[in-house]
C-alpha cells in the first residue's frame, strides 16, 4: 500500500463508517469493512509517522447524532479486538499467559445489537446512555424505561453501570419489517440497525412498540467485591436482568475453541442475532493486571463468526408460479460463497418488494444467508449501478400457461387452476415431508410424470402402474416399485398429514394437527363456529377452512377413500386432574427444564401453548416472569405459581 492508497482507504472507511454509524443505513458489508480497516491498520503499524489524524483506527466510535442531550459514562466504555480463527484466538492466550498465570476464560455470546450503559443509584435506574464515543453518549432514560428486561429498580443500593447490548428478536424484526413493507415505508437492513434505530427514537412510544431486549454483559463503574466475572454476571441476573443463553468458564484454549464451534452451530437456533463469541478473562484482578490497550482491553476479545452477508450481482430475474398462483419473483446471482455454502438465488418475495428496493438486473446487491432458508437481498448498492441495468416490468401474463394473470398490487396471481406450474407445486407439496411424506417424490419426478401425461391430480398418483414407469425414460424396475412402494406406503397416514397436504389457505401442521384432534376424520362435518372455537385459530382460518370445504369436498371425500387416513390414537384415559383438559402456559424459570414441564402437564392431558389468549386456562409463573404473566392479567386469565401448581398435585 503506497501512501496515497493508504490516504484513500482511511477516507473509503470514514464514509462507510458514517453511513454505518450515523446514518443506520450501510455501505457495504462488516467483511469489506473489515477487510479493508485490518490493512489501514497494518499500513499504520508499519508507518507510525504517518498516521492520518481521521484515520478510524484513532477513534473509538463515532460523532453522536445531534438531537438527544449528550452524557458522560462514569468508566469508558470499550470495544474489543476482532479475532477470526483458532489461530489468533492461540496468539491472544498466549499473549495473555504472559501476563497472567492459571487464568480462567468466560465465554459467552457476542450479542448483534446497540451497546447501552444503564446507570442505577439508590436501587433505581437513573440514566441510560448509548455508547457514543465510548465516554460521551447520548441520554436514551426515557426509552430504556419501555424495555421490558431493564429492571426499573434492583436490589443493590450502591452506584452502579450495568452494561449490555440492545436487541431485537429475529422473530420481531422480521415482524417490523413486515409492517413497515405494508406501510411502504423503507426497511430497515438488519436486526442491528432495527434495534439502534429504535432505541434512538426522539418518541419513545416508537421505541415501546418495537419489543426490544436488553442483555447484560459486563459492569463498569461499580463498589462490588465480587472477584470473579462469572460470579459478577450472576449477580447482576439476580438483579433481574436476562441471562445469556449459553456461557462457560473454562481453562484451556481448545475448550474455548470447542465452546465457540459449538455456538457457532447453534447460533441459527439462538432468538437473537449473533456474530461471534466474546473470551473475557475471568478474574477481575487479571483484567486489572493486563489493563488497556488506546482502544480495547487486554483481557477480552470478540471471536467473530463467519459473515452470512456477501455483495454479489444480480444476473438475471426469473418468475416462479408456486402452487397458490402467486408469481414470486426471484433473482438469479452470482454464484457467491456464504460460509460454506454456494448461493445463487435470492427470494425477491414480491413485486412491491422490487420496486420499494428499486432492484435491477445487473445491480451490486447484498445478500443475506442465515440457516436454511432462502437467501435473501438485503440492500442494492445504487450507487455502483451500471449504465446497463435493467429494471424489471410487473408481468401480465403466466410465464408458465400465459393466461393473464391478476394484479392485486403487493401480490400477483395466476388464476387457471390447471396453470402447470400450480398443479406441479401443488403435487410437490402434497408429497413432500409435512405431508403425505411420499419417499422419492421430489420436484423432478413429479415434473416428469406430469410432463409425460401420467398424473394431472394428486388422485392420479394412487393408481399409477409399473407398466406406465417402466415406459419412461430413466425408470428402471428397482426405481419404479421403490416409488409405487411409497405411494402405497402413505395410504393410512395420519389424519392430520392428509389435511395439511390439501394446501388450505393459513391452515399450516400445527393448524392441521389441532383440526384433527378434535374433529378426527369428521373434518367434513365441521361447522365454522366450532372451528373458530379451536384454540390458535381466528376468524381468517376458520372461513379458509369451511370455504376450502364447500369447494372441495368431493375431491376431500373421494381421496379420504383413496387414501384412508387414520384417525388420532385415543389419547389413554387420564386420572381426574385439576390441569386435564385445560390450556395452559408456561413463563419464567422455573424448578424443572421447560420440556419437561410440558412433557409433564401433557401427561396430565393439559394442552401447553406457547401463548397468552383468552382461551388460556391457566398462566404458570416461574422467576423473572416477563410479557406474558402481564397479558395474561390483562386478559384475566388465572395466573399461578410453579410452586402453587405443584401444591395442587
Ligand atoms: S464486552 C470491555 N460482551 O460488542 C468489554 N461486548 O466491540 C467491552 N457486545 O461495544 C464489551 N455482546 O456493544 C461485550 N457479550 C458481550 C457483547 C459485547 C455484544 C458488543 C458491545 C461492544 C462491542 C465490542
Amino acid at each position: 500500500m503506497t501512501k496515497q492508497e493508504y490516504l484513500k482507504a482511511v477516507e473509503q472507511l470514514n464514509i462507510y463508517a458514517y453511513h454505518y454509524y450515523v446514518l443506520d443505513d450501510p455501505m457495504t458489508t462488516d467483511d469489506v469493512y473489515d477487510t479493508l480497516y485490518h490493512q489501514v491498520r497494518d499500513f499504520e503499524a508499519a508507518h507510525p509517522d504517518m498516521i492520518a489524524s481521521d484515520s478510524p483506527t484513532q477513534r473509538v466510535g463515532d460523532v453522536p447524532l445531534g438531537a438527544f442531550s449528550k452524557a458522560p459514562h462514569k468508566s469508558r466504555m470499550w470495544s474489543l479486538e476482532d479475532l477470526f480463527d483458532y489461530d489468533d484466538l492461540k496468539k491472544w492466550i498466549a499473549r495473555v499467559h504472559k501476563h497472567v498465570h492459571h487464568v480462567d476464560f468466560y465465554c459467552e455470546p457476542k450479542y448483534d445489537g446497540a451497546s447501552l450503559n444503564l446507570i442505577y443509584e439508590g436501587g433505581s435506574l437513573k440514566q441510560a446512555i448509548t455508547r457514543g464515543d465510548g465516554t460521551i453518549g447520548e441520554e436514551v432514560t426515557q426509552n430504556a424505561r419501555t424495555i421490558r428486561s431493564i429492571p426499573l429498580k434492583i436490589a443493590y443500593n450502591e452506584l452502579i453501570e450495568i452494561r449490555g447490548e440492545v436487541v431485537i428478536f429475529k422473530e420481531e424484526f422480521e415482524r417490523i419489517n413486515a409492517q413497515r413493507s405494508a406501510r411502504k415505508e423503507a426497511l430497515f437492513a438488519n436486526a442491528r440497525n432495527a434495534a439502534a434505530g429504535s432505541l434512538r427514537q426522539l418518541d419513545a412510544k416508537i421505541t415501546a412498540q418495537r419489543n426490544l431486549v436488553f442483555l447484560p454483559y459486563g459492569i463498569g463503574e461499580n463498589h462490588l467485591d465480587i472477584p470473579y466475572l462469572d460470579a459478577r454476571m450472576d449477580f447482576i441476573y439476580a438483579q433481574g436482568f436476562k441471562e445469556a443463553p449459553m456461557r462457560l468458564t473454562c481453562q484451556t484454549a481448545e475448550a474455548v475453541e470447542a465452546f465457540y464451534q459449538k455456538m457457532k452451530v447453534s447460533r441459527e437456533d439462538f432468538e437473537m442475532m449473533l456474530d461471534g463469541m466474546v473470551v473475557k478473562v475471568n478474574e477481575i484482578a487479571a483484567q486489572e493486571m493486563l489493563g488497556y490497550t488506546v482502544k480495547n482491553p487486554r483481557w477480552a476479545v470478540a471471536y467473530k463468526f463467519p459473515a452470512v452477508e456477501k455483495i454479489t450481482t444480480v444476473r438475471n430475474i426469473v418468475l416462479q408460479v408456486g402452487r397458490t398462483g402467486v408469481i414470486t419473483p426471484v433473482a438469479i446471482v452470482e454464484p457467491t460463497n456464504i460460509d460454506g455454502v454456494t448461493v445463487e438465488r435470492a427470494t425477491l418475495h414480491n413485486f412491491d418488494e422490487i420496486e420499494r428496493k428499486d432492484i435491477r438486473i445487473h445491480d451490486k446487491v447484498i445478500i443475506l444467508r442465515s440457516g436454511d432458508v432462502i437467501p435473501k437481498i438485503i440492500k442494492v448498492l445504487h450507487r455502483e449501478r451500471p449504465e446497463n441495468a435493467i429494471p424489471l416490468t410487473r408481468p401480465t401474463h403466466c410465464p408458465e400457461c400465459g393466461s393473464e394473470l391478476l394484479d392485486e398490487g403487493v401480490l400477483i396471481k395466476c388464476q387457471n387452476l390447471d396453470c402447470s406450474a400450480r398443479v406441479v407445486n401443488a403435487i410437490i407439496y402434497f408429497a413432500s415431508k409435512p405431508c403425505l411424506n411420499i419417499d422419492g417424490l421430489g420436484d423432478k419426478i413429479v415434473e416428469t410424470l406430469y410432463r409425460n401425461g401420467l398424473i394431472r391430480t394428486v388422485k392420479d398418483l394412487f393408481f399409477l402402474t409399473l407398466e406406465q414407469l417402466l415406459a419412461l425414460e430413466g425408470f428402471k424396475e428397482k426405481k419404479s416399485q421403490k416409488l409405487l412402494d411409497a405411494i402405497a406406503r402413505s395410504k393410512g397416514c395420519a389424519c392430520w398429514r392428509f389435511v395439511n397436504a390439501l394446501g388450505i389457505e393459513h391452515i399450516g401442521e400445527v393448524a392441521s394437527k389441532t383440526l384433527c384432534e378434535r374433529f378426527g376424520l369428521h373434518l367434513l362435518e365441521a361447522d365454522k363456529e366450532s372451528i373458530r372455537a379451536l384454540e390458535g385459530f381466528g376468524e381468517e382460518m376458520a372461513e379458509s377452512v369451511v370455504e376450502f370445504i364447500r369447494v372441495n369436498g368431493d375431491t376431500m371425500r373421494e381421496l379420504y377413500d383413496i387414501i384412508q387416513p387414520s384417525a388420532p390414537e385415543e389419547k389413554a384415559a387420564v386420572a381426574a386432574n385439576p390441569f386435564k383438559g385445560k390450556t395452559v402456559v408456561l413463563t419464567g424459570s422455573m424448578a424443572q427444564p421447560r420440556s419437561e414441564m410440558k412433557a409433564m402437564l401433557e401427561a396430565l392431558g393439559a394442552k401447553v401453548s406457547g401463548s397468552v389468549s383468552k382461551k388460556t386456562d391457566y398462566l404458570i409463573f416461574g422467576a423473572d416472569a416477563g410479557s406474558k404473566y402481564d397479558k395474561a392479567v390483562t386478559l384475566g386469565v388465572e395466573t399461578m405459581s410453579e410452586a402453587t401448581m405443584r401444591a395442587m398435585l
